[in-house]
Order: structure tokens, then C-alpha cells, then sequence
């Protein structure tokens, strides 16, 4: 199936097959693939938590307001943003290691380095969370598309208590979260959604 083909034909699916499983290594394969996705800087902040143990996909339950995808589908995921990544450290590595590769050469490394560590020197946690939200929505969306490639289905969630969320899993303030995404063998069609007509977002050189 080309990616137009998958576009059209996918839908938010919200009942799934509770006995299917997906298996870790098919799921770690798309999430490598996802991860390929362009990112900020190359910095690479997006984390995917799996969640797979029965009792924590019960708890997450109320939180995601029973919402029964979160206990039924094959896979649950988390998408988390580490403020991490914006760290000279990890900026510094992730250049070093693509010239370690022989990617580029010192100068490009260096050059690289020195713009995205200054790129994110002054910003706010608010924009920080802006551009963790940007990368992992990337990294999310390729990872919807390979997933229903592979014949699966999927929805993404943002419907969830996060204080709650993060309660639960015990998620530190080193992370954002950004969404859930289930993922598994729907046992119902997500129902048909309307799309704007094209001329009613599409604007040349000017927005009113
Ligand atoms: C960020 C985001 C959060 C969403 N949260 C939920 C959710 O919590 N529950 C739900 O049933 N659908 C959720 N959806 C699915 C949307 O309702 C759905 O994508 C939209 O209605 C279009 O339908 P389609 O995905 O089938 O084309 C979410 C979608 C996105 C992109």
C-alpha cells in the first residue's frame, strides 16, 4: 500500500481484539522505522513507554476516562518528550557519534553542534515542550502509518488525566507526555470522519 493509500483508507479505531498480541519484535522494528522520522536538531528526545503489564493497563483505565482501547489494544504507548535531550552533553554525542560514522566531517560536526545547543539555550520550558511536542507528533504520526502498513490498526489519545497518568507510572519531570497511541487488531471499523474541503485550508501568502 503507498502512503497516500494507507491515508485514506485509515481510521481511528477504538475496539480491539483483547487476545491478539503483537510481537515485541515487530513492535520494536516500527518503532525503530518511527524513530527515523526528522526530529529538532537531530537531538532524538522522542521516548515511546510500552506498556504491557495487565494490571497498569487496568489502572490507566479511569485515567484515560475507560476509554476501553487502553486495556484492549495489543499495544499501549506512551509518547514522552525528555527535557533531556536539550542537554549540551547529549547534543555534543549525538554530532560526535555521526562523525565517529564518518556522516560528516569536523566542521560540519562542530558547526551543527554549536547551532543547536544555542538554538535551545535561551527558551522556556513552554517552548522546550513546544518542540518536544513537534518531534514526538512526527515520530507518531510515521509510527501510525507503519503500523497500518504492517496491518494493524491504531488510535492516538490525548484523552487521559495526565497528573493522574503520571502518577501511575510514576513518570518523572524529566519527561513530557504527549500522547497515547494503541495499536492492535480492530474488532470494529472506526467510524467515517468528514475533512474539510481543501479550498478551506489551503491560503496563498496571506492568512485572515
Ligand atoms: C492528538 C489526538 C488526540 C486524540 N485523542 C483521542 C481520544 O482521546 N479518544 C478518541 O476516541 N479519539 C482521539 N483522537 C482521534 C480523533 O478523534 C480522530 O483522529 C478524528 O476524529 C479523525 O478521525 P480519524 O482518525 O478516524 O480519521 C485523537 C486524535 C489526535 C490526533
Amino acid at each position: 500500500m503507498s502512503v497516500k493509500e494507507i491515508l485514506e483508507k485509515r481510521r481511528s479505531v477504538r475496539h480491539y481484539d483483547p487476545n491478539y498480541k503483537i510481537n515485541s519484535e515487530i513492535l520494536a522494528s516500527l518503532i525503530k522505522s518511527a524513530s527515523k522520522s526528522p526530529n529538532g536538531n537531530n537531538i532524538q528526545a522522542t521516548r515511546y513507554l510500552v506498556i504491557d503489564d495487565p494490571h497498569l493497563r487496568d489502572s490507566l483505565l479511569p485515567v484515560a476516562f475507560n476509554q476501553q482501547q487502553v486495556k484492549e489494544a495489543s499495544v499501549l504507548i506512551v509518547i514522552l518528550g525528555d527535557y533531556q535531550a536539550f542537554e549540551k552533553e547529549n547534543i555534543i554525542k549525538i554530532h560526535e557519534e555521526g562523525f565517529q560514522k564518518g556522516f560528516f566531517d569536523e566542521s560540519l560536526r562542530d558547526y551543527l553542534a554549536s547551532a543547536a545547543i544555542h538554538y535551545y539555550e535561551n527558551k522556556s520550558k513552554e517552548d522546550l515542550a513546544i518542540e518536544l511536542t513537534r518531534d514526538a507528533s512526527l515520530a507518531s504520526m510515521s509510527l501510525l502509518l507503519l503500523a497500518n502498513e504492517a496491518g494493524f490498526d491504531t488510535i492516538t489519545m490525548s484523552g487521559y488525566d495526565s497528573k493522574h497518568l503520571r502518577s501511575v507510572l510514576d513518570i518523572s519531570e524529566r519527561y513530557l507526555d504527549i500522547m497515547l497511541i494503541a495499536i492492535g487488531k480492530g474488532i470494529k471499523n472506526g467510524h467515517k470522519t468528514v475533512r474539510h474541503d481543501i479550498n478551506k485550508v489551503i491560503y496563498k501568502n496571506k492568512i485572515d
